[in-house]
């Protein structure tokens, strides 16, 4: 069973599409502000690209794109694949583990841009244990450092009683440590209520990789806190 995608995930972020534009506009500009190289995208956890900007995607030449869901291939054609055929874009999907074979992938397309789509803050529901998954990310960090890279994943989520609407974006440096005086500043603004779930993510990104913080209005009182970054080949 997949636990972090499948048809559940592409019916919430189908009905969702609303409550989550906001979200996903905070996204589409940090990624177009962002000088990343812009000639061949490797993507991992694709999913149908629900939060994914097009515009962004079509700034490519070539994308291959991996998720486990054999859904994915389908959904994201029919969301970005006529506006990316359009603008010359070669988009290659992929079903099956990029995870697993992220050391192929890093030789095979060593000049590539690679960017993980809210995937990595989801390890600790398929791990088998924490410190597993912390394991595991520190690897990924390792794995990543001969090509530019960057990922945007939850850093917690939980209970949320904000006293308006969500906050603003807020920029800083990784790691972000949960008790810093400007991770509880986010939090408070955000409403969290504790205990929140921590998703593992505070060391993903190499120390002093730009980071954006952005509140996701996941569900009804319920909100995620998405980090993205982004660091160029040899961090
Ligand atoms: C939260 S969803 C990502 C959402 C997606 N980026 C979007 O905008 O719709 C996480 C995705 O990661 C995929 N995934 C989980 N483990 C994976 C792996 N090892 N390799 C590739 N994809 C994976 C899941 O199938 C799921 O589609």
């Amino acid at each position: 069973m997949n636990l972090t995608g499948g048809w559940h995930w592409h019916w919430r972020a189908w009905r969702s599409q609303q409550r989550w534009a906001s979200a996903s506009a905070h996204i589409e500009a940090w990624l177009l502000a962002q000088t990343m190289p812009r000639q061949q995208l490797v993507l991992i956890g694709a999913s149908a690209g629900w939060m994914m900007p097009t515009a962004w995607l079509a700034q490519f030449k070539t994308i291959h794109a991996w998720d486990i869901d054999p859904l994915a291939a389908p959904l994201f054609r029919w969301r970005h694949g006529t506006t990316l055929k359009h603008l010359g874009v070669a988009l290659h999907m992929h079903t099956g583990d990029g995870l697993a074979r992220l050391p192929q992938l890093v030789q095979a397309h060593s000049d590539a841009f690679f960017w993980f789509d809210n995937v990595l803050g989801q390890l600790r529901f398929t791990g088998p244990d924490l410190s597993s998954v912390e394991w595991q990310l520190y690897q990924i960090q390792k794995n990543m450092r001969s090509v530019a890279w960057g990922s945007v994943h939850d850093r917690m989520s939980g209970r949320c009683a904000p006293k308006g609407a969500l906050p603003l974006p807020q920029e800083g440096l990784a790691p972000v440590a949960m008790d810093s005086p400007s991770a509880q500043t986010w939090l408070h603004r955000m409403g969290a209520i504790s205990p929140c779930l921590d998703h593992l993510t505070e060391h993903v990104l190499p120390k002093g990789t730009p980071v954006q913080h952005t509140a996701w209005d996941f569900k009804p009182g319920y909100a995620h806190w998405l980090e993205m970054g982004w660091c160029p080949a040899g961090q």
